[in-house]
């Protein structure tokens, strides 16, 4: 494991501020992908960006971190929800269903927290599909947090997408990651596994959530 030091702590607003947000992410968690967020952004001078926006929560972090660094962070989401928040499934929220259209919108709530926390103006929100954003980037990033679809369709396709575009020494973070089966889906994981055998080096690990550095070359 690498001897980076990943120690930079949010201040304590930000933190009540994600802690308020919609969410799965687990406090420790949230710290290392803030800490890892405002290494990436200050070693590459780069933008930071996620896969998975939902309601801000991971955002928030970003945000602060792009705040710190002075940077940008952008998060990616079509913000219909992944397979399991669909209705029936286990992580369904029916208060994130649009009566209109019938449908999950994650955007009113994750636009609330982000105004909530005073960071609206340090994320810049990218509303579609990860592959179809990815296909059409072209600006190198400094962190790429993969936290959207956990299928290995999407996971994959967001690791294919999106690791293109980040610079050398830059961050990738995966969320979930489960060896065991018995904790969760596998294909975060086979992501994990599959950024190592391409270079990366493990630089943390919190929980589900992996830190890894891309190589200098
Ligand atoms: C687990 S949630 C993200 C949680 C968020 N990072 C947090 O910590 O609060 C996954 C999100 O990925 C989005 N998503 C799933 N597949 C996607 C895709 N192919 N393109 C864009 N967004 C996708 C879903 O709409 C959902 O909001």
């Amino acid at each position: 494991m690498s001897d980076l030091l990943l120690s930079a702590e949010p201040a304590p607003e930000v933190l009540a501020a994600f802690e308020e947000a919609t969410g799965f992410m687990p406090v420790d968690e949230g710290l290392a992908l803030y800490a890892a967020a405002v290494e990436a952004a200050r070693t590459t001078g780069l933008p930071v960006l996620e896969i998975g926006t939902y309601c801000g929560r991971s955002a928030i972090l970003l945000a602060a971190a792009a705040v710190e660094a002075g940077t940008v962070a952008l998060t990616v989401d079509h913000h219909r929800g992944s397979e399991e928040q669909q209705p029936g499934w286990e992580y369904h929220d029916p208060t994130l269903v649009d009566p209109e259209v019938g449908l999950m919108d994650t955007l009113p709530r994750f636009r609330r927290a982000l105004h909530a926390a005073g960071l609206e103006e340090h994320v810049v929100a990218l509303v579609g599909r990860s592959p179809r954003i990815a296909a059409l980037w072209g600006r190198p990033l400094g962190l790429v947090f993969i936290d959207g679809g956990h299928t290995d369709e999407h996971a994959t396709g967001d690791y294919e997408g999106w690791v293109p575009h980040l610079a050398p020494e830059g961050l990738l973070v995966v969320h979930d990651v489960f060896p065991d089966p018995a904790d969760g889906g596998q294909a975060p994981y086979r992501v994990y596994l599959r950024a190592l055998a391409e270079g990366f080096e493990e630089v943390s690990v919190t929980g589900s959530l992996r830190v890894l550095r891309r190589s200098a070359r």
